[in-house]
């Protein structure tokens, strides 16, 4: 049990060896479940509480603690990660009711089966007091889920937002300590976690910047005691900027579409367009999706394959609709043998990007001459394109 200021503790787990969320995630360096405890001089509050598979760490730092009595469980958020150890919380503390908005309630009642009368709902703004400290609840629906909520604690300024500006970091500093390791991994985890929800992240900002806030305890990671940093970052990465940059993920099977993606890519640096690309073979989907988070523009790489698309290709075709990036543009190129509607296939995958396709570059078997004027034409039709969009100030990072 770690003190962030007189009377507030985190008693949450640190998860070094996790190396996957959702079988989906790959999380190079663990997580961690925060869950903290607000001791007031009237009444005890938890706030979330951990993964179902730590809940044994977090119920030892509550023994340990000698914490006999908890009133409030305060649940900002369904998903098990935080929501996983609740009943065996309420088993420990028969009094403690499990505050919530109205929908993370129901959730709960599906998801875990808890008892409908061990409940307290919340409004928007609504404040408990716990005698010398008062819990002030702020709904902000979709970082992460639909039902989620924040608590700011007033009196200390403290900001509990659960998932939101949460990094998967395991370490043994409970502060940010190092501003750039934390940055690339909460950059990571907006690209995974919170992308999808840009436009309403961009209403959860006003409504968090409102508050008089002097540290920001997230349910992941570190704690910010220095919260600009990560507000700042955020405003960055849901801002409708991008950059001077082309995501490429590709596959080659037998190195035809390996030599388009090879001179495409050196013709986007010639025209000192920075490009990112990504051989889906090895790829990690992580760096993947953080190279959308400001992309201009995803060129997929992709060979045909039974008259359709690489299914690997189609996964990160289906990766970017699902994650929403603000990109601008989208264009294929690749191969085919005999025939097939891999490009069509491909456009089909991506209906949520809000993007302009721009002409696809597909060779008949082995690139020749005209494949690889059309890969030049291809890169100047960016170029444009993006300069197009710097003198709209939609862009930086571009020379004109
Ligand atoms: Fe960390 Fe959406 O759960």
């Amino acid at each position: 049990m770690r003190q962030l200021k007189p009377g507030i503790y985190s008693v949450g787990a640190i998860d070094w060896d996790r190396r996957l969320f959702d079988e989906l995630i790959p999380l190079p360096d663990g997580t961690s479940y925060n869950a903290y405890l607000i001791k007031g001089t009237d009444k005890i509050a938890l706030l979330d509480t951990v993964d179902p598979t730590k809940t044994e760490v977090l119920i030892g730092n509550l023994v340990k603690a000698g914490i006999e009595k908890i009133n409030y469980v305060v649940a900002h958020h369904a998903e098990q990660d935080h929501s996983g150890a609740i009943p065996d919380i309420l088993l420990l503390y028969p009094d403690a009711k499990v505050v919530v908005t109205a929908k993370c309630k129901q959730m709960l009642i599906d998801l875990l089966n808890i008892d409908e009368d061990r409940f307290l709902t919340v409004d928007d703004g609504q404040t408990l007091s716990l005698g010398d400290k008062t819990l002030q609840f702020v709904h902000i629906p979709w970082v992460h889920w639909p039902e989620t909520m924040g608590t700011f604690l007033q009196e200390d300024k403290i900001f509990f937002p659960c998932d939101f500006f949460g990094s998967h970091l395991a370490g043994s500093s409970l502060f940010v300590d190092s501003e750039p390791v934390v940055y690339e991994a909460a950059k990571r985890y907006y690209a995974e976690i919170m992308m999808p929800f840009r436009a309403a992240i961009q209403n959860n900002l006003k409504k968090v910047g409102e508050l008089e806030i002097e540290m920001i305890a997230p349910s992941h990671g570190p704690v910010y005691n220095k919260p600009d940093f990560i507000i700042d970052a955020y405003k960055d990465w849901v801002s409708d900027n991008v950059k001077n940059e082309v995501v490429l993920p590709y596959i080659s099977m037998h190195g035809s579409t390996r030599k388009m993606v090879e001179h495409f890519v050196d013709a986007l640096i010639e025209r000192d367009i920075t490009v990112k690309q990504f051989n889906l073979t090895v790829a990690d989907v992580g760096e993947l999706a953080m190279s959308l988070v400001d992309a201009a523009t995803i060129v997929l790489g992709c060979p045909t394959v039974l008259a359709g698309a690489h299914p690997k290709v189609a996964y990160a075709a289906i990766l970017a609709n699902a994650l929403r990036p603000k990109t601008k543009f989208v264009s294929i190129i690749g191969s085919y043998g005999w025939g097939g509607k891999m490009a069509e296939q491909l456009k089909g995958l991506i209906p949520n990007l809000k993007v302009e396709l721009l002409t696809p570059v597909i060779a008949k078997g082995c690139p020749k001459d005209d494949d690889f004027a059309a890969l030049e034409k291809l890169a100047d039709e960016i170029l444009a394109r993006h300069r197009e969009l710097n003198r709209q100030d939609g862009l930086r990072q571009i020379a004109d």
